[in-house]
């Protein structure tokens, strides 16, 4: 329907219309308004039709506003195929078309507490009430799956269909009747009632998600983008069988029309939007259980706590989410309400943050660590994702670039889950338009130019190369930070500067530097000097642990260095030690032993050790530090954590290793009191344990950046 060239440009044109203040003139108006309806029509077809979204959704609704507020200004310039005014379409030609018994509106979106009371105004305007007198609401999860509509009549599931356009829907009775959540009966009788529809979200467990596209891996076949088309895809299947294996559920959210024989209204003998809810429960339909994940609220102040609360915890939920939705919950209220052509105005979403958001990928980077690491970096036009700017955004290594086919130049999505680091989730080819360069990984150091080595079985590229200024100054930045010697003032502009005036050689040159020279810098004075100075002869002072962290050896973190310094004298002393004596020590695994081994077998590092105790730096360890139990604020301390699953990025051992040394302890199984579960590929029934317990899940990502923390 849309060529990839027309694509591209529709998407490029949303990008800019979001950065364009809203025309105040007509004619600009009118450009404006035309522009916005066509661009929206393009994102609801590659929405509903194709289950591939190319704007997140926060961009969809901020541009939907725009054209909203246009068309309040300017009424002449509605077109008649604005999606303002008719609800989007996601008819296909596969299926019967059925009518439904009451137009599905869509929902008008809010997005924080005071877009909630101005709807709670509007509300009290609408019904005649007094300012002061609260409204209740009926609160709950805004499903992010395929819309339903289910048809009773004499007791029978006789219908069911998709949303459609909003007046009609696709027929899909057959995959209806394959989804065990949907009563093939219910007692609708004995409230009088002889024909009823119920709307209500199709959905997929997270957990089963995972599995069918870990199925789809195995054999080689496309994955799921997320949980949402999986869902909509597996509505529109034409084998029942295969809509089976997907395992989708139905959450039945609305009453939305109940009539006697002869076609006389029957909700009215109800009172509450809630009420009918207890009532679907009663009669075996799935709905949002009460408290849990529907809540009544008595005022509008109660309902935006819990839409706060139900965002806090949206990772946890067991099925994806975007929102809440907040319903008037007396239904005498709701009628007084009245609907637009677009939403009714007794309910509103209440939006949570965008999770995902899409932008251009402008260029990458190539960062040397301390270990001789190379980390590709994406360069991004800036863009907002869940609230926080991002401009750069990690590709960990070569193979990651390969599998998403990233290429210069592409547009990509990227996603923010909570409080976890910003990732790309794929690119999107379809918006190509052949200018896309493929990236040619690099072969040699990118600051020293020696060749990189990749050893067997790892991911990462390294620069081997003992005199990369990259590395030398990586472990200089690391030596002075915050958690090793905590050399105030002291960062990263400063070592490079030094480090071009040549005044830093070895981490020994920190505790050698002159400053009388350093006073005379550009940028640099008196005052900065003495400050600088004042700061390093005090961390001469710091606790050895600090040093050996500072030294900054693999797998040796803050944890493992208060472990290592409190069973010695002297930080030189662990030149003595042997692997097995290290692993008998509390929490220390193989790894960590051989690298201290393998380090303080290098005479290189007990002459820097020696060097920097003849320099005043303090290589002794203090009665109260071996005393010391691990350090309340490791990232892990005091948590259990249970590892499920194929793990892919370390082995189960390691896992233990990684968790202990950051404080934490590896339990068997999962129980109320877990901390958190690591769920790998094909997680089974202790990640099912663990969500119905509600406690946190982590993938073996977000495990290595809560790590980092
Ligand atoms: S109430 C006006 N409640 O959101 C129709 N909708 O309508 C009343 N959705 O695609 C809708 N969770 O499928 C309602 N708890 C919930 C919902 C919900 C998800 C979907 C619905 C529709 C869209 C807006």
């Amino acid at each position: 329907m849309y060529t990839n060239k027309e694509q591209k440009e529709f998407f490029e044109a949303s990008k800019k219309l979001l950065q364009t203040p809203t025309a105040t003139g007509l004619e600009t108006a009118k450009e404006q308004v035309d522009k916005l309806t066509d661009v929206l029509v393009f994102h609801e077809w590659k929405y509903y039709v194709q289950d591939n979204p190319v704007l997140a959704d926060f961009e969809y609704d901020t541009l939907y506003k725009k054209l909203e507020e246009l068309e309040a200004h300017f009424p002449l310039l509605v077109r008649t195929t604005s999606p303002t005014q008719r609800v989007s379409n996601d008819l296909t030609e596969n299926f019967e078309t059925v009518v439904h018994l009451t137009p599905m509106l869509s929902l008008e979106n809010s997005y924080n507490a005071e877009d909630l009371a101005d709807f709670d105004a509007r509300v009290k305007k609408l019904t005649g009430l007094e300012t002061e007198q609260p409204i209740e609401y009926c609160v709950e999860p805004k499903f992010d799956g395929g819309t339903i509509v289910l048809v009773y009549e004499n007791d029978k599931l006789v219908r069911a269909a998709t949303r459609g356009n909003g007046i009609a829907g696709d027929d899909i009775i057959a995959n209806a009747k394959a989804i065990k959540s949907i009563p093939m009966r219910a007692n609708f009788s004995k409230f009088g009632i002889h024909k009823a529809e119920l709307r209500g979200e199709v959905l997929i467990k997270k957990t089963a998600f995972d599995k069918i596209n870990a199925k789809k891996t195995k054999e080689g076949v496309a994955v799921f983008a997320n949980p949402r088309n999986a869902a909509t895809g597996g509505l529109r299947l034409k084998d029942p069988k295969q809509i089976a294996e997907r395992a989708l559920e139905a959450f039945i959210f609305q009453v939305s029309y109940a009539t006697d024989e002869a076609g006389k209204d029957q909700l009215p003998q109800f009172e509450t939007h809630n009420e009918l809810i207890e009532l679907l429960s009663a009669e075996g339909f799935k709905v949002p259980k009460i408290d849990k994940e529907r809540a009544v609220c008595k005022d509008i102040a109660a309902v935006a706590k819990y839409c706060e609360k139900g965002e806090a915890e949206r990772e946890a939920y067991a099925y994806e989410i975007d929102g809440m939705v907040v319903k008037v919950n007396n239904l005498q209220l709701q009628a007084e309400c009245g609907m637009t052509n677009h939403h009714p105005r007794w309910a509103i979403a209440f939006k949570f943050k965008a999770k995902q958001a899409t932008t251009i990928l402008n260029d990458i980077e190539y960062q040397v660590g301390r270990t001789g690491a190379v980390t590709p970096v994406a360069r991004l036009q800036t863009v907002d994702l869940a609230g926080v700017k991002i401009s750069n955004v990690s590709l960990h290594n070569e193979d990651f670039i390969k599998e998403k086919d990233i290429r210069i130049g592409d547009t990509v999505l990227l996603e923010r889950a909570g409080d976890v680091i910003p990732y790309i989730v794929k690119s999107l080819s379809e918006l190509r338009d052949g200018t896309e360069k493929v990236v040619t990984y690099p072969t040699n150091c990118p600051v020293c130019e020696s060749d990189l080595e990749r050893p067997e079985g790892e991911s990462i590229w390294r620069c081997v190369s003992p005199t990369c200024e990259a590395q030398i100054i990586g472990r200089m930045v690391h030596f002075v930070s915050k958690n090793a010697m905590n050399i105030d003032g002291f960062g990263e502009a400063y070592i490079q500067a030094f480090y071009k005036e040549n005044m830093l050689h070895s981490l020994a040159d920190i505790y050698q530097l002159d400053y009388n020279r350093i006073a005379f810098l550009e940028g640099f004075g008196e005052r900065s000097a003495q400050k600088l100075q004042k700061a390093i002869e005090a961390s001469k002072q710091n606790p050895t642990h600090r040093l050996l962290y500072a030294l900054g050896l693999r797998f040796v973190g803050r944890t493992n260095s208060k472990i290592l310094v409190a069973e010695i004298d002297k930080l030189q002393d662990l030149a003595n030690w042997t692997v097995e004596q290290l692993c008998e020590l509390r929490d220390i695994g193989p790894k960590v032993a051989e690298q201290v081994v393998d380090s303080f077998s290098n005479p290189a590092v007990i002459e820097l050790l020696n060097q920097l105790e003849e320099l005043g730096v303090n290589t002794t360890t203090t009665e109260s530090e071996k005393k010391k139990e691990v350090a309340e604020d490791a990232p892990l301390a005091n948590k259990t954590i249970v590892f499920t699953g194929k793990l892919t990025k370390f082995s189960r051992d390691e896992a233990k290793e990684m968790a202990a040394n950051a404080g934490g302890k590896a339990v068997g199984s999962v129980s109320s009191k877990l901390s958190y579960l690591v769920a790998g590929e094909k997680a089974g029934s202790k990640l099912k344990k663990a969500q119905d317990l509600g406690i946190p899940v982590l993938t073996e990502q977000e495990f290595l950046d809560l790590l980092s923390q």
